[in-house]
């Protein structure tokens, strides 16, 4: 039998491959995927997976598949959790197990094995989307099972099974890092009283060492998805990492946050999403033109469910495919461009517009209109009243 290990390199994934292998007596295939979470990380993968004991590395590029069918149907729902966290992690975790379940298929696996703790959030998704598209498959988490505690325990653990010490500098954050966002977590993160040290940050930089100028930028938008930047149509993925850069070097889209994981424990995590910020500003911006009152009302309170669905892992569920079907015909005529202004770690929307826009000019200014007749407002508000006049009659006796 063979297992399908989710992969990084670090310390944690390298003690997994022999502990599967003496556990378990099966054979390691180990799988990295590219989700954007720099290449540094990819290089010399392979021979440090052998050097762990696994009989193979197998490697998938999913960045374009990650920002198309992921990132971009969560920002055109408007997903957001608990009012701050744009998903990072939680998009990115379905992605890499549905590739997972490929992959063992591929090379004959019957199980597969991810180093999530017993403790958080990605121990959900990854098993929920293993259940969703294989259920036959096994699933193993060895941080459930094993007495390693800590990080001198993994240490002795590689030295007694002769697999090489990974010389990766471990941080003292608990960090993941996708094209999206990079999140930290743990430490002196762990008290929520205490401010996050300056040299945390990584994609970003402090609002107060941004530019001293503004910088305009221009969002095409198509149907609720972002498709150029400034004129430029680029691809999905090449449009995130554009922004990115533009966004962290104003200091855009830092969240300091206390949220509550589905495991029911609250947790204290700092993100950093400078382009997704961007695009999230412009997405909802586009649709404050293209949509009426109750559409936005409709789309804003399933947005939270969505949110909610895609924190706690089912994305293969058919309540969040249903709601997304929703979405996709919800933002069919949500076309057109905001234009932004980035200054000092704060993202301002200076214009928008769009072939299907609702605004009318001559409806709505203060000049003279002839489709609206200001006198037709008084029998309105008689009517749209009534209630109130009613209840405030009963209440004076008349
Ligand atoms: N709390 C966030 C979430 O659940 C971030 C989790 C980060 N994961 C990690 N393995 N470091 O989505
Ligand atoms: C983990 O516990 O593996 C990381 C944090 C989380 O999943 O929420």
């Amino acid at each position: 039998n063979k297992v399908v290990l989710a992969y990084s390199g670090g310390l944690d994934t390298s003690v997994i491959v022999p502990w599967l292998k003496e556990n378990y007596g099966c054979e390691v295939v180990c799988f990295t995927a590219d989700v954007g979470q720099g290449l540094k990380e990819l290089e010399g993968l392979e021979q440090k997976a052998k050097a762990s004991g696994a009989s193979q590395l197998v490697v998938k590029d999913l960045t374009e598949e990650f920002v198309k069918d992921y990132i971009f149907p969560c920002l055109r729902a408007g997903a957001i959790y608990e009012r701050k966290y744009l998903l990072g992690t939680s998009m990115a975790r379905p992605v890499i197990a549905k590739a997972m379940v490929d992959v063992a298929a591929e090379v004959g696996a019957d199980a597969v094995a991810h180093g999530c703790t017993g403790k958080g959030n990605d121990q959900v998704r990854f098993e929920l989307t293993f259940f969703s598209l294989n259920p036959e498959l096994k699933v193993v988490a060895p941080w459930r099972e094993w007495e390693i505690q800590g990080r001198e325990d993994a240490i002795e653990y590689a030295k007694k099974h002769n697999v090489p010490v990974p010389v990766t500098k471990k941080s003292i954050y608990s960090r993941d890092r996708n094209l999206w966002h990079l999140s930290h977590e743990g430490d002196i993160l762990e008290d929520p009283a205490n401010e996050p040290k300056k040299d945390m940050y990584m994609i970003s930089v402090d609002p107060e060492d941004a530019p001293d100028e503004p910088e305009y930028i221009e969002i095409g938008i198509e149907s609720g998805i972002p498709v150029s930047l400034n004129g430029k149509t680029l691809s999905p993925a090449t449009l995130l990492s554009e922004l990115n850069k533009i966004g962290g070097k104003h200091g855009i889209g830092r969240i300091d946050m206390v949220e509550n994981r589905l495991v029911g424990m609250k947790s204290r995590g700092v993100y950093e999403t400078p382009g997704g910020t961007v695009l999230f500003k412009a997405c909802q911006e586009l649709e404050s033109l293209t949509l009426d009152r109750e559409t936005i009302q409709v789309k804003d309170s399933l947005a939270l469910k969505y949110a909610e669905m895609v924190y706690a892992g089912r994305w293969f569920d058919p309540l969040r495919e249903s709601m997304d079907a929703f979405m996709e015909k919800i933002t069919e005529k949500t076309t057109g461009s905001v234009r932004l202004k980035l200054y000092k770690g704060s993202v301002t929307v200076t214009a928008r517009q769009s072939p299907f826009s609702l605004y009318r000019q001559d409806i709505s200014s203060f000049e003279g209109s002839e489709i609206y007749n200001q006198a037709d407002a008084a029998g309105f508000i008689r009517l749209y009243g009534l209630p109130m006049r009613v209840r405030a009659m009963l209440d004076k006796g008349i």
